[in-house]
């Protein structure tokens, strides 16, 4: 049977070269407060929570890196997925996932595109989930449990990534709900997130994308 994909969810990644930027991570870290995440005491977050702090891609000496990001993120959005507009980096935080931590599920609000940089991640380390939002269980939407033996890219609960290392660059519609299980090695797993949004849309399209 011929095989015709409809609404494909793309993910986009890239790389970068962290050798200038490492140490400026790595002092920042040890500069800014953190918070536990809620679900999880070994996973810091190093965020805003005042006027005083600052985010770590506001970081003057990090303004490369910074504009790096957002130069790849446009890429992914207007030409991997056809978009006309800006995008702007509207926040960003740094997560130190140490031994015996992990990431719960949760999504990013009030970003179109959200995107992750691994500074430090090993092939043993916990790689990024995504679920799936068309079977995400819930009373709305009851799951029919499959055969694990016969998953596939179509009727998997969830799908990771593979293939990234220290440097690479994932990004992601914002909506998706990601996290991932523990880390079960005795190296932290370190990443900065970000979100990504519009600044204004000055037109509005409607009309449906035609298969042939
Ligand atoms: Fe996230």
């Amino acid at each position: 049977m011929q095989d015709l994909s409809l609404f494909p969810i793309v993910l986009g990644v890239d790389y970068i070269d962290l050798a200038p930027y490492i140490k400026i991570i790595t002092d920042y870290s040890q500069r800014q407060p953190s918070i536990a995440n809620d679900k999880s005491q070994q996973l810091k977050h190093y965020q805003r929570r005042s006027s005083r702090d600052a985010e770590i891609l506001d970081h003057a000496k990090l303004s490369g890196l910074k504009s790096t990001l957002v130069s790849q993120a446009n890429d992914y959005y207007q030409n991997l997925l056809g978009f006309s507009e800006e995008l702007y980096i509207s926040d960003s935080w740094l997560n130190i996932c140490q031994p015996g931590g992990h990431q719960p599920d949760h999504y990013h609000t009030n970003a179109v595109v959200s995107g992750t940089l691994y500074v430090v991640f090993a092939d043993t380390h916990p790689k990024l989930e995504f679920r799936n939002p068309r079977l995400i269980n819930s009373p709305q939407s009851p799951e029919i449990r499959r055969d694990p033996s016969r998953t596939t890219a179509y009727n998997s609960g969830f799908m990771s990534v593979g293939n990234l290392t220290n440097g690479s660059v994932l990004y992601w519609p914002s909506y998706l709900v990601h996290g991932y299980n523990t880390n079960s090695t005795d190296l932290d797993r370190i990443s900065i997130s970000f979100n990504l949004n519009i600044r204004s849309s000055n037109f509005l399209y409607h009309s449906p994308f035609t298969l042939v």
